[in-house]
């Protein structure tokens, strides 16, 4: 009989062959400061329900996680307003670029999802509803650390910088939401929280960690308490399976079938339901924004252990 597949042999042999590869993508280059991101990093850590860490390359080292933080900000603006957050943004995929506009225009001002861009300005807005931003900001950072059990988690304020200089197009999308009524605070409250947001840095041991809740039924296995209800849970992957990757959704679910959230920093949170909370993190991206060897390790990962959902 063959015997169960070793974890953390897998992770190693993995991350070793992800070192070597030459094809590695584009490092963003729309954010100044995410230029500056040596591509030839890589980093991969799971989690599995059984607490047990597998981790391998540069696992430990910070990144910017970018639009990573929009499930962490979709579990929270869940936790605030209910089902009500559906009327204020979708939950269809949009087949269309993270950063775009195109849709707003014939859907009311109201975003397809909660990670694409504009969707994700419009649940950082309801996060905001009447605080002061530093307040917003100190909740997300709040729950992040408290889903990765990690105290020493902050935000790269030269990342938030970079973006707050340079986001025209995220400016563009927020006040075009405005015109429409969908967004609720001053436009540059909204923007601030959420440069700010897309601007946590973790390394993937802490995502890996802050995911668990996701492949644990929605419940912290540290602690046993409840994050969200198993219904929600399961409610959040599918978000992240038919949306995590934009234009390129379909074919991660076809490649490595899990729910994933991807950031242009060059990570990816996937997660195996009822398995493992699995981070992976290299900087260069393929054409739909997404991490190109990120994407390529999970499909090995996930074969390997026979962790596709279908
Ligand atoms: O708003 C932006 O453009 C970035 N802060 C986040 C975009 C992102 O991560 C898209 N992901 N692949």
């Amino acid at each position: 009989m063959p015997s169960a597949p070793n974890l953390q042999e897998a992770v190693a042999e993995i991350a070793a062959e992800m070192r070597d590869r030459p094809d590695r993508g584009d490092v963003a280059t729309y954010i100044p400061e995410l230029a500056k991101i040596d591509p030839a990093r890589f980093g991969l850590c799971v989690v599995d329900t059984t607490g047990a860490v597998a981790a391998a390359g540069d696992a430990e080292e910070p990144f910017s996680i970018q639009s990573i933080s929009k499930v962490f900000t979709l579990t929270l603006a869940l936790g605030m307003s209910g089902d009500r957050l559906w009327s204020r943004v979708g939950r269809e995929p949009s087949g269309s670029a993270f950063n775009s506009i195109v849709q707003l225009e014939h859907e009311r001002g109201v975003p397809r999802n909660p990670f694409i861009n504009a969707g994700a300005i419009a649940v950082t807005d309801v996060i905001l509803s009447g605080h002061q931003p530093r307040e917003a900001l100190g909740e997300i950072l709040r729950f992040v650390r408290f889903v990765s059990d990690d105290e020493s988690i902050t935000i790269d304020k030269a990342v938030a910088a970079s973006e707050q200089r340079t986001g025209f197009r995220n400016a563009a999308l927020a006040n075009y939401m405005k015109s429409f009524g969908v967004l609720q605070n001053p436009v540059d409250y909204t923007l601030g929280v959420y440069f700010h947001h897309c601007a946590i840095a973790m390394s993937c041991r802490q995502l890996a960690m802050a995911g668990r809740f996701l492949a644990h039924e929605g419940r912290s296995p540290t602690t046993g308490l409840s994050v969200v209800s198993p219904q929600r849970a399961r409610r959040i992957n599918a978000i992240m399976l038919t949306c995590g990757h934009y234009d390129g959704s379909g074919e991660f679910a076809y490649r490595v079938g899990l729910p994933g959230k991807s950031g242009v920093g060059g990570g990816i949170l996937a997660i195996a339901p009822g398995k493992a909370s699995i981070a992976v993190w290299s900087p260069g991206l393929d054409a739909a924004g997404n991490s190109h060897l990120g994407r390529i390790a999970l499909e090995k990962l996930s074969r390997r252990m026979g962790w596709s959902i279908f």
